[in-house]
């Protein structure tokens, strides 16, 4: 008999393929917005379904674990845990397993983020294609190397990321609720602690469900003027108008940020700043780091079916 899987996100074509190789129904419904469209189109589903796909950010809401009363399994394409009820998948026996793998693209593109803010690289692409440098050489950058460099939030990323910076000959320090034994770096007590003593604050921090803001104005302004601040967490963990203030009135330095609050919308004043390099959400979005998410969200959903254990399971 076929195993019917639901797939609230959209993955790379490979996974699907595979999938339906080894003999999974996928029914895609991943043009919903909300729990209740992915509920209702899956809906003539519903008695079959027993596994799901879902991303970092579309999660396991708690409306859908009602709506699937078959539901064994929900394979998180993506560490983002913030929409997933899981209390709920608990309470219920439902197995959530997340892909991580991915640390290390994160770390890189924190560290791409952070040098292109402080040598000002997208604005000098653009300087050199409007046919500024033809007038003249354009204003200076800071440099990237040497610096005091902060972390808030120190988990897989946080820690993929200060190896990284050892390369780069400046202090490390981070703050984490959790204490962290036997790494090198300094830990600071508060996030306002750790922005005052730096010179470039990464947020690397998870987006805990309901946890509220963990970069509010307070830390930007102690971060200050030549403060440089990468964001490649989540979006809603900052003050995202104290940020676009901040940077426009030049209390703030520079920003690389790779996410924003209200995803896929991006604040019109912050595009229109130059001292803000911005992406769109692509820390996991390389070639060989998709691979590997989608050969994991496999392995979790075929060792599931087949062996009855999860490869990669969160801790609940
Ligand atoms: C995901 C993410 O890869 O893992 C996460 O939590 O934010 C992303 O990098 C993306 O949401 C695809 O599911």
């Amino acid at each position: 008999m076929a195993i019917h899987l639901g797939a609230i996100s959209n993955q790379q074509p490979f996974v699907f393929e595979e999938l339906e190789r080894r003999g999974f129904v996928v029914h895609k419904v991943f043009q919903g917005k909300t729990w209740q469209d992915w509920a209702r189109d899956l809906a003539p589903h519903a008695h079959e379904i027993r596994g799901l796909l879902s991303g970092g950010m579309t999660g396991l809401p708690k409306g859908l674990i009602d709506a699937l009363p078959k539901l064994e399994i929900c394979a998180i394409n993506g560490v983002g845990l913030e929409t997933t009820d899981l209390p709920a998948a608990k309470a219920r026996g439902i197995v959530v397993t997340t892909t991580p793998v991915l640390f290390d693209d994160v770390a890189d593109l924190a560290i791409a983020l952070a040098m292109a803010a402080c040598r000002r690289i997208a604005e000098a692409d653009r300087y050199v294609r409007a046919g500024k440098w033809l007038q003249g050489r354009m204003p200076l950058g800071r440099s990237f190397w040497g610096k005091r460099y902060g972390i808030l939030g120190l988990g897989r990323i946080g820690q993929a990321l200060a190896r990284r910076l050892e390369g780069f000959g400046g202090t490390i320090s981070y703050c984490d609720p959790q204490p962290k034994s036997g790494v090198p770096w300094k830990p600071v007590a508060s996030a306002v602690e750790l922005a005052a003593s730096s010179d470039i604050l990464f947020l690397c921090a998870a987006g805990a469900p309901g946890g509220g803001v963990i970069v509010g104005r307070e830390v930007l302004e102690a971060l200050g003027p030549q403060g440089v601040f990468v964001n490649i967490a989540r979006g809603w963990l900052v003050d995202e108008p104290a940020l676009v203030e901040l940077l426009a009135s030049g209390g703030l330095g520079a920003a690389g940020l790779d996410v924003f609050a209200h995803e896929p919308n991006v604040p019109e004043r912050l595009v229109q700043l130059d001292n803000v390099v911005l992406t769109p959400h692509i820390a996991s979005s390389t070639q060989e780091c998709m691979r590997r998410m989608g050969e994991c969200l496999i392995a979790n959903l075929t060792s599931w079916f087949t062996e009855g254990r999860a490869v990669t399971p969160v801790a609940m």
